[in-house]
């Protein structure tokens, strides 16, 4: 595990974005594991920023994220395809049949789910995948749980995911109440992961996760036995490190 502390945003989303230039740079076909919510933000932006200064193209890569709301037409302002075209996908130069996310507003869910992970699959290896972390420990939608699920499936979001999710909704009512998510089998198996966790809400449950005991009550525990995480914090989600 190599972990990675800055002493500001700024920095820690400039070498978020750097690890993904260069990995452009050499493999410029590679297969990006990309992560919504208030984390990768940042990244994104600097990604934005690179291409306008012609450091980095995304002509022939492709891009599959980890999950996405059941219920929300993909126009919704709130649903993680309006999300990724607004921060970054129509900012830089990836069309449409380079980007993937599971449909969440698909007549049968769970056949998306299976269609996903086929799609997942038929890639093999996603080279670099974003994570965030949620304060359950959750990552993509794997919510703490007594057993998890490899494969891409849909899952019922945690009160408390659906809590701190709701900051974007007008009220905690309209949260959707289920998700597709790619399963922890297709995390697990990216060449490289890329945690990226900032503020001192997360220090407790990201020093838990990658010191505690591995265990399917916090699914991001998993990633100490990844053979190649790289873990990327500010210096107030990194507190208890220290
Ligand atoms: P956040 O979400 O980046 O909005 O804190 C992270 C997550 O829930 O995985």
């Amino acid at each position: 595990m190599n972990r990675l502390i800055f002493q500001s945003n700024e920095e820690l989303n400039k070498a978020g974005a750097g690890l993904i230039i260069s990995l452009l740079h050499t493999k410029p076909n590679a297969v990006l594991g990309l992560a919504t919510g208030r984390t990768p933000t940042g990244i994104y932006a600097e990604l934005v920023k690179a291409y306008r200064r012609d450091a980095v193209r995304f002509d022939h890569c492709r891009t599959f994220n980890l999950d996405e709301y059941i219920g929300l037409p993909r126009e919704h302002s709130e649903s993680f395809f309006t999300y990724m075209e607004k921060h970054l996908f129509s900012q830089v130069n990836l069309s449409s049949s380079q980007t993937h996310l599971p449909d969440g507003s698909a007549a049968d869910p769970h056949a998306e789910a299976a269609r996903y992970d086929a799609l997942l699959n038929s890639v093999g290896q996603i080279d670099l995948q974003i994570l965030g972390i949620g304060h359950n420990g959750h990552i993509g939608f794997n919510e703490p749980s007594g057993a998890l699920t490899s494969a891409t499936h849909v899952v019922e979001l945690d009160e408390r995911t659906r809590q701190a999710n709701a900051r974007s909704f007008s009220s905690i009512d309209d949260v959707p109440t289920q998700a597709i998510t790619m399963g922890i089998g297709s995390i697990m198996k990216a060449k490289t992961v890329l945690l990226v966790v900032s503020g001192e809400d997360k220090a407790e449950i990201v020093h838990r996760s990658l010191t505690g005991p591995i265990t399917t009550q916090c699914p991001a525990s998993l990633l100490q036995t990844h053979p190649s995480l790289i873990v990327m914090m500010d210096t107030a989600a990194a507190k208890l490190f220290r």
